[in-house]
């Protein structure tokens, strides 16, 4: 994995009874570039993207960002991000030739192909591609001291990751081009109030709500999860009855599976399921 650009923590689902089950805290460690995504930090995603797949025992991915250390002597602190965007110095002199191949094979796609439920933790600014690592994510969580948008306009640019299109799905599309034509931000309770986060908590409850929020995905069937999302994801590519149809083969196939049999039958017993987590 590239430096430490991306730092990794595992955090036990539930610490009691440690069934082995984690909980990945992904940190992208930039805090003095607002932890914008350049190069470095983007290969890093995508290298991290394929090795959560191979790691049966993670459960739940959360992706935030490193908070600002103390300021130097005579320096102002830096502000809280989450991500303050793509890396706007990486852009300056570069032509379409150039910019097709990065954004073509990019760490917004990567999350967004990750098999497994993810949370994005912001505490700060999540502007322009940080909204949209925010956006790529399944579920998000803010802090009161949040702040959203899409100021790409204001560079001459649009949003390319991902924003003209999962952003307009999440928020309709009304709502995401004001975010996109005007560039301007937007608090943590509006975010809230128009659907682009789930929940906006205090910030010093931020990292208990999330990991809270994460232990509970993280404690059901790992083999379930998985279809559940693949599923869902479904309603964004098709029509509804052609969702219906997944649907339907994805739920009777369940019923095939070791883990469905275990929950059906530790209910009707009035037991607590073991999962196979498969
Ligand atoms: N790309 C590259 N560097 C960035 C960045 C970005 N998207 N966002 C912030 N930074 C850097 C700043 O250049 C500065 O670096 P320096 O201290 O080495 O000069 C550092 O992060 C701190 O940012 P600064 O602008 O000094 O903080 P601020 O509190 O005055 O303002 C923001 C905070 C978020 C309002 C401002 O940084 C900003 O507008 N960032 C760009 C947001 C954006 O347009 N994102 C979309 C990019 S496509």
């Amino acid at each position: 994995m590239a430096e430490d650009v991306l730092l990794v923590e595992h955090l036990p689902v539930d610490p009691e009874t440690d069934d082995g089950g984690v909980i990945a805290l992904v940190t992208i460690n930039r805090p003095n570039k607002l932890n914008a995504l350049n190069q470095d930090v983007m290969g890093a995603i995508k290298a991290y993207a394929k090795e959560v797949e191979t790691q049966g025992n993670v459960r739940c991915v959360v992706f935030t960002g490193a908070a600002p250390g103390p300021a130097p002597e005579g320096r102002r602190p830096k502000p809280n991000a989450f991500v303050a965007g793509a890396d706007i110095a990486e852009f300056a002199g570069k032509g379409s030739e150039e910019i097709y191949p990065i954004f073509a094979d990019n760490g917004w796609e990567a999350i967004w192909g990750i098999s497994k439920p993810t949370i994005a933790m912001i505490d700060g600014f999540a502007l322009g591609g940080g909204c949209e690592v925010a956006v790529a994510c399944d579920l998000r969580i803010a802090s009161d001291r949040s702040s959203f948008g899409t100021p790409e306009i204001n560079l001459g640019l649009m949003p390319g990751g991902g924003g003209t299109q999962r952003l307009a799905r999440l928020i309709g599309l009304g709502r995401a081009m004001e975010l996109v034509f005007t560039g301007e931000m937007i608090d943590a309770n509006e975010a809230g109030r128009i659907g682009l986060v789930n929940h906006v908590v205090p910030a010093e409850d931020l990292l208990e709500r999330t990991l809270t929020l994460a232990r509970s995905i993280g404690s059901k069937s790992a083999a379930t999860m998985k279809v559940a999302k693949a599923t869902m994801r479904a309603a964004m590519e098709t029509s509804l009855s052609e969702g219906l149809t997944v649907e339907l083969d994805a739920f009777s196939a369940l019923f095939d599976s070791a883990d469905t049999a275990i929950g059906v039958n530790a209910f009707l017993s009035r037991e607590t399921p073991t999962w196979t987590h498969e």
